[in-house]
C-alpha cells in the first residue's frame, strides 16, 4: 500500500474507531475494537493485537485481546519486538522480522512487524499493540506516527 493511501485509510479507520468508542470506557471493549476495525482497513495485517502489562508477575507482558492465529501467551520485558518496545518505551518498526536477533515467531507467515507502547492517562505503560504483517517491510514512519497518534487519543485521554 503507497503512503498516501495508508494515510488516507488511517485518518478514516481511526474516526471510525473513535466514534464507535465513544462513551465506552471498558478497556477490553476498546482493545477488542482497535483490532478489529484495523485489521479490517488493512489486508496485510494479519495479526492485530495487545500485550497487557501484568500487574502480578513484575516484567513480564501477558496477551490481550486479538485477532488472528494463536499468539503465544507471555512475553518477558525485553524478549522479542514486543518486549522491546514494552522495555524501552519506544515503538518498534521490524522490517524483516526473520533478521531481528530474538524474534518470537508465532506464525511463520510474519515478514515484518510494528510494536507501539500503550500508556494511560497518568502516562504509565499498560500494554504494548502489536500488528504482524505478511508482507516484508510493510510499516515505516506513516504507521508509527498514525499508531501512536491512535493509541494516545484511544488509552490517554
Ligand atoms: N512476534 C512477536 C511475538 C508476538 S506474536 O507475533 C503474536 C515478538 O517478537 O514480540
Amino acid at each position: 500500500m503507497d503512503n498516501s493511501t495508508k494515510q488516507l485509510t488511517y485518518q478514516r479507520v481511526s474516526k471510525e474507531i473513535l466514534s464507535v468508542l465513544a462513551g465506552e470506557d471498558n478497556l477490553t471493549a476498546r482493545m477488542a475494537t482497535v483490532n478489529c476495525l484495523l485489521a479490517g482497513a488493512f489486508p496485510a495485517f494479519y495479526w492485530t493485537g495487545f500485550y497487557l502489562v501484568d500487574p502480578l508477575k513484575a516484567g513480564e507482558l501477558v496477551v490481550g485481546p486479538y485477532q488472528g492465529t494463536l499468539g503465544c501467551l507471555r512475553i518477558p520485558f525485553g524478549q522479542g519486538v514486543c518486549g522491546a518496545a514494552a522495555a524501552k518505551a519506544e515503538t518498534q518498526v521490524v522490517e524483516d522480522v526473520h533478521a531481528f536477533s530474538n524474534h518470537i515467531a508465532c506464525d511463520v507467515k510474519s515478514n515484518s512487524e510494528i510494536v507501539v507502547p500503550v500508556f494511560d492517562k497518568s502516562g504509565a505503560l499498560i500494554a504494548v499493540f502489536d500488528v504482524d504483517s505478511i508482507e516484508p517491510a510493510s510499516f515505516n514512519e506513516v504507521d508509527k506516527r498514525h499508531l501512536e497518534a491512535l493509541m494516545s487519543a484511544v488509552f490517554s485521554n
